[in-house]
């Protein structure tokens, strides 16, 4: 039997940037309603923890970076009425949706090469978007520079779950997922695309390595619904 992880990977490489760019534009005005059919609506439960963990970091500036349709800058907004929160992108079309859901701090900017000061945020989340990103380490290390030290970064992620469910979850992910996401945006190679850049993604104890390899420690990874998501959260050294 072929093992579908090992199918060869439709990762858009090299000069992936503008590629992840175009892709997120064509997708964009479908963007919430396939994240939200697809999640089974658990993508609001992933968030709304999320932004319960930045509440209790108290921040007075949050940067959400690869904001996209905005749904973690809201969740945010929710639990930190009295904090700014900046969402940054480098997709205008996600941003224009994040904009119609009234949110005003945005920011059309590329994570490799953010337009903020040293040490401008108190936290820096980033949802479903470091995976897309050209270079992970560049990025981090991006995030470690706008983040004040002490200030706290938090990654919110797909991941592979263990077995048993890994073997229904690989089935879901890399045929189900793309039928349907096909279907509801026209553009299948673009969730073919996800599920490749899911399994390559580090996770766990190596996505820690990683961000601790950045300018952070105090890392920690939190599998979410039986490990299909993972939270990560670190201190700026
Ligand atoms: C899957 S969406 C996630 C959006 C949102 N954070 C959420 O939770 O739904 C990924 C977003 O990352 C953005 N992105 C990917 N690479 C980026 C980069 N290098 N700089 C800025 N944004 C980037 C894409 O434009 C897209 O809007």
């Amino acid at each position: 039997m072929t093992d579908i992880a090992t199918k060869p990977s439709p990762k858009p490489e090299p000069g992936k940037g503008p590629i992840v760019q175009r892709l997120f534009g064509a997708i964009a005005g479908r963007y919430d309603l396939a994240n939200h059919l697809l999640s089974g609506g658990l993508d609001f439960l992933w968030r709304r923890r999320a932004a319960k963990i930045v509440h209790s970091w108290a921040p007075k500036r949050v940067l959400d970076m690869a904001t996209g349709s905005g749904d973690l800058a809201l969740a945010i907004t929710k639990q930190c009425p009295s904090a700014t929160i900046v969402g940054a992108d480098f997709c205008q079309p996600m941003l224009d949706l994040a904009r119609s859901k009234g949110l005003t701090n945005l920011v059309q900017a590329d994570a490799m090469n953010l337009p903020f000061s040293n040490g401008e945020f108190d936290v820096l989340t980033v949802a479903f978007g470091l995976r897309n990103m050209e270079n992970m380490e560049r990025a981090l290390a991006e995030f470690a520079r706008v983040l004040r030290p002490g200030g706290h970064l938090l990654v919110l992620d797909f991941s592979v779950p263990r077995a048993p469910l890994r073997w229904l979850y690989r089935i879901y992910l890399h045929r189900i997922v793309p039928f349907l996401a096909g279907l509801l945006t026209g553009e299948k190679s673009a969730y073919e695309y996800l599920g490749a850049s899911i399994e390559e993604f580090p996770q766990g104890e190596a996505m820690n390595r990683l961000i601790a390899s950045t300018g952070f420690d105090e890392t920690q990874c939190r599998p979410l619904t039986g490990g299909i998501v993972s939270l990560y959260t670190a201190r700026r050294v």
